[in-house]
């Protein structure tokens, strides 16, 4: 039982993103050819566009992927139920690493379709490990959410706080994908695992080349907010303002997509051993982290768990002010009854992962709303125009 190593040069080595023409993905990708990977995206496009990846080649300059150098980012368009396809890849290509990003993620969905949800995202990752695992790739960041922590006791939210049922089934897989692959460590040493734990993702690449672009209504706070003020919908609905909160409205934690991308890239680093502690003076401060051995050249085992985000609480209306401000007009909105299954308030603490990782959110409330409205300002359709 091996795994493959991460000790070299990113230029040497490749990274298969799965989902990686979604939001977080795709600006993931612009961050890991920045960093100077070979990225390989696996993706079924069944909430994501491939015109993404075109844009993520013009912002990092890269060339078609038939010509000389494009090769650096390729693109695979299929389903991690693909089993030939997923052979095939992990035949063929070295790769090193994976982010795995795919999977459905619309809360209110959840509870309409559990099967479809359990289905997607538990099986095509259980399908996705065990073709890794025969090709000796065990190193892998999972895209896990806050919502594992539930309605939280006390914030800032710190990774010792315990894990609560979710209230739908897309967070009940995450935080079940959670276990599952903290049991891969547990049955075989040689598993890497980082579990990135994301608050609330918002804003977009600063040449507004690519952003959110949920289908249909959006679900989340920041893209509804963007549709509203690009004249898209006509007003925003305030989900309940008698929350003991500041100002009655939902508190988060919201966090700009490139710092959350950036995030995925030092994860990278930890796992190779290039920055935080040896594990051995790192002793695991909470109950999911493991510690295994680091490897002869470095490179980490076990399981790291890490909050990504910013720190700070915002209100609904603070986002709406913020977004305001970013496109100089004003955001209607109607203050409705609370949303089945929101909390109050939920933001991070992010020591773990300042101290760890050596990464902390640098860019503010402000940055990501004028990033999203450039974003939708160029886009009014999202990429399907
Ligand atoms: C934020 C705040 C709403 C919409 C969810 C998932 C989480 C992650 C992010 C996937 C809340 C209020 C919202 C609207 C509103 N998803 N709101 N009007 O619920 O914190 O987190 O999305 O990874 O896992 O749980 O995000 O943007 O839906 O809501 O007033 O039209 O905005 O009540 O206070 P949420 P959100």
């Amino acid at each position: 039982m091996t795994n493959r190593s991460l000790a070299k040069a990113p230029a040497d080595t490749t990274i298969l993103v799965t989902g990686g023409a979604g939001f977080i993905g795709s600006h993931t990708v612009v961050e890991l050819l920045d960093a100077g990977y070979r990225v390989i995206v696996l993706d079924d496009l069944s909430n994501s566009c491939e015109e993404s990846l075109d844009r993520v080649r013009q912002i990092c300059e890269l060339p078609a992927e038939d010509q000389p150098g494009g090769d650096r980012l390729q693109f695979v368009h299929a389903s991690l139920f693909d089993a030939d396809v997923l052979e095939e890849l992990f035949s063929a290509q070295d790769v090193d690493a994976i982010i795995h990003f795919a999977g459905f993620k619309a809360v209110g969905e959840s509870v309409a379709k559990p099967l479809e949800y359990y289905w997607n995202n538990i099986a095509g990752t259980l399908e996705l490990v065990r073709v890794a695992r025969e090709h000796d790739v065990k190193n892998l960041v999972f895209s896990s959410s806050a919502t594992v922590y539930g309605d939280p006791d006390e914030v800032p939210i710190t990774e010792l706080a315990p894990k609560r049922p979710a209230t739908n089934p897309y967070g009940q897989t995450k935080s079940m994908l959670e276990q599952i692959l903290s049991d891969l460590y547990a049955g075989d040493p040689e598993w890497n695992i980082v579990l990135l734990r994301y608050f609330n993702p918002i804003g977009a690449h600063e040449s507004g080349l690519i952003g959110e672009d949920p289908r249909g209504i959006p679900n989340n706070l920041v893209p509804y907010v963007a549709k509203v003020a690009v004249g898209k919908l006509p007003e925003l609905n305030v989900f309940g303002d008698d929350y003991p909160t500041s100002d009655g409205t939902g508190v988060r934690d919201y966090i700009h997509v490139v710092d959350l991308a950036r995030g995925h890239v030092a994860a990278l680093d930890w796992m190779a051993g290039r920055v935080g502690a040896p594990s051995s003076e790192e002793p695991a401060q909470d109950p999911y982290s493991i510690n295994g051995e680091q490897t002869a050249d470095g490179c980490r085992r076990g399981v790291g768990v890490f909050n990504l985000g910013t720190g700070t609480g915002s209100s609904v209306l603070d986002v709406v002010r913020a977004f305001e401000r970013a496109c100089g007009h004003g955001i209607p909105y109607a203050i409705q009854p609370r949303r089945a299954g929101d909390i109050a308030e939920c933001y991070a603490a992010c020591d773990k992962a300042r101290e760890q990782l050596g990464w902390q959110a640098e860019y503010d409330l402000d940055r990501m709303c004028q990033d999203s409205w450039r974003w939708q300002s160029m886009n009014p359709d999202g990429y399907r125009a």
